[in-house]
């Protein structure tokens, strides 16, 4: 008797233990209710799929308020990612009706209160992607709930418009662009407000996002929209002033697409844009990616953010006074420029194939371009400074993802930490590089290969733990160290407070500029400083001089008249 006593109270006790959820939450739109999801005795998520931050959005809109619902909203399952070209970009996947978002709420013994908050914003160059990622069955890449159970953080993953719909551009107030990144301040002014509802912490909201996401994280630190809305952010391998971030002559594309879908490029140009079929504008957007080392993929993305006046203000460089309370971490991968350089010069991935000397040379000049002949020779020398007289094919083809690396993700990177602690008061700012080697080095990639675009998202997501094939210790350990940092930043914007880490990471400011390199093997060896220096110096400093200088003797040589004689 005594004994079935215990097991009925065992079973009681299992009972309440397995109801620790929220259960149905009151937002301002109305009731919302996810999944509850046992983790361990103590320990459980809720998950909540697919709810509405905003109306659906109207054509080329900003995002209006949603105007709630009756009843309880079964937030279950993912929406569908916003309309958008498919991989081969000759069809499309996806609806308009796309502004939802999903929220991971990790719970011990009794329901959380007061979590920090973590908002993830994907990548994929403002043309692609989803609130929910890449999946394999039902493992989604960007699925929050590990990293929210090992952090104790609330995880929340945003959808927001791409391509055509989500960035296209007159230039001019007809159709400013931007909608996508109005979207996702959308989302980020919702979770402010209604976090609170689901356990979170509305004073500790941190953005993390990745590419097109990092540039969107650095944007959200720029505009002075956000002011109060977060307090720290992560831009993994993006920031604002990467030269894909922002488009300079949208108008251009505009009339490209217009032609494409039949609309004339006068002054009807935008009505006609507005009424055309959404599915063929997303079709117009597509992108050639058809690229050489004299006309490299970069310049093909262009429906990206603009300077509309509005949202950005101004140029990028010139709005961090308003990231001065923000907490910031920013990095790079170290071949994170391999992605693009392989379209532009495919040969670097075959040892059948040499890669000519040649090609650096043609890719510089294309990147540095501005600065004319005086910069192709500056860039040339620094880039082949340690070749001797006879380069490996290995060194020419780790050169040319250099360049890449250093031109599209590092030293912009590095730029915009500089000007961000520059700026800082209360502030603080960390800088790293990834250099976990890509799962595919050795398979389908060479040997010599470091951590590629994108490589960093499965570590910080924890997809070695929950997707074990493929993944090897070596693997857990770095997105334990990924996540620990993370989420400890997140929680009290130190990295090194919290959960455990393989070794200090310093903060940025100078002298030293230090950084840490992220990698399974690090220890206090990996905290370095100067990242990449001469290479930083060339791009930011030297490059505009000359690009300048360039500038003013081409126009003195057009100039009809000598100055002297004005
Ligand atoms: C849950 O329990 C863990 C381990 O005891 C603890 O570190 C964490 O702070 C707890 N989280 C909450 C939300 O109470
Ligand atoms: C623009 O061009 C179209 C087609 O050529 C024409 O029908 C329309 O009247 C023009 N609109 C303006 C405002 O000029
Ligand atoms: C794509 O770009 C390449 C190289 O610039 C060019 O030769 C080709 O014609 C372009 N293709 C299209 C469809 O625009
Ligand atoms: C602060 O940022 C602005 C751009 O927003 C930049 O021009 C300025 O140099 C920075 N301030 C300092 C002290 O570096």
């Amino acid at each position: 008797m005594a004994k079935l006593g215990i097991l009925v109270a065992v079973a009681v006790f299992l009972e309440t233990v397995s109801a620790v959820s929220l259960g149905v939450v009151n937002t301002e739109g109305g009731m919302v209710e996810g999944e509850s999801i046992p983790l361990g005795p103590f320990r459980h998520i809720d998950v909540f799929r697919g709810i509405p931050f905003a109306d659906n959005p109207g054509r080329f809109q900003k995002p209006q308020r949603h105007p709630g619902w009756e009843g309880v909203l079964k937030a279950t399952e993912y929406k569908p990612r916003c309309l958008q070209l498919n991989t081969l970009m000759v069809d499309t996947s996806g609806s308009e009706d796309c502004l939802y978002l999903n929220i991971w709420v990790p719970h011990n013994s009794s329901v959380s209160k007061d979590l920090a908050v973590m908002i993830w914003i994907f990548g994929g160059g403002f043309q692609i992607g989803g609130s929910m990622g890449e999946h394999f069955l039902e493992d989604y890449l960007y699925d929050g709930h590990e990293i929210a159970d090992r952090g104790d953080v609330i995880v929340v993953t945003l959808g927001y418009r791409v391509g055509t719909l989500g960035f296209l551009s007159t230039g001019d107030s007809d159709l400013p662009g931007n909608y996508g990144l109005w979207d996702q301040q959308a989302a980020i002014a919702w979770v402010n407000r209604n976090i609170r509802s689901f356990g979170g912490d509305p004073e500790t909201i941190t953005l993390f996002g990745e590419s097109a996401g990092g540039a969107s994280v650095s944007m959200h630190t720029l505009t002075p929209y956000n002011k109060g809305l977060f307090k720290r952010a992560v831009s993994q391998s993006g920031v604002a002033l990467a030269p894909w971030a922002i488009t300079k002559d949208p108008r251009r594309f505009a009339e490209e697409i217009a032609l494409k879908v039949n609309c004339p490029t006068n002054d009807s140009m935008a009505a006609c844009l507005k009424m055309a079929d959404p599915v063929k504008l997303t079709l117009a957007g597509s992108i050639n990616i058809t690229s050489s080392p004299d006309n490299p993929i970069v310049n093909n993305l262009v429906l990206c953010p603009v300077v509309d006046g509005d949202f950005l203000p101004d140029e990028p460089s010139k709005l961090f006074h308003n990231a001065a309370e923000i907490d910031y971490i920013a990095g790079a991968n170290n071949m994170d420029g391999h992605i693009f350089t392989s379209l532009d010069v495919p040969s670097i991935n075959f040892n059948v194939f040499d890669t000519p000397a040649e090609d650096v040379k043609r890719l510089l000049a294309s990147y540095t371009k501005e600065g004319g002949e005086a910069a192709l020779t500056e860039a040339y020398s620094l880039y082949t400074q340690n070749w001797g007289s006879n380069p490996s094919q290995e060194t020419i083809k780790k050169t040319i993802v250099d360049i890449g690396t250093d031109y599209l993700f590092l030293v912009p990177t590095q730029a915009a930490l500089k000007l961000h602690t520059a700026n800082a008061t209360t502030g603080r700012t960390y800088s790293y590089v990834f250099s976990q080697p890509s799962r595919l080095s050795g398979v389908t990639f060479p040997s010599w290969m470091g951590a590629d675009h994108a490589d960093d998202v499965s570590y910080v997501f924890g997809k070695p733990f929950t997707t074990i094939i493929g993944y090897v210790q070596s693997h857990r350990d770095v997105s334990r160290y990924m996540m620990n940092y993370w989420t400890n930043f997140a929680k009290t914007g130190d990295p090194n407070k919290g959960e455990s880490v393989p070794t200090t990471w310093p903060e940025f400011p100078s002298p030293g500029h230090k950084y840490l390199e992220i990698n399974s093997d690090m220890d206090e060896d990996y905290v370095r400083q100067e990242l990449r220096l001469p290479f930083v110096n060339f791009w930011t400093v030297v490059l505009p001089k000359l690009s300048e200088a360039n500038f003013e003797q081409k126009a003195s040589a057009n100039a009809s008249v000598p100055e002297e004689t004005l």
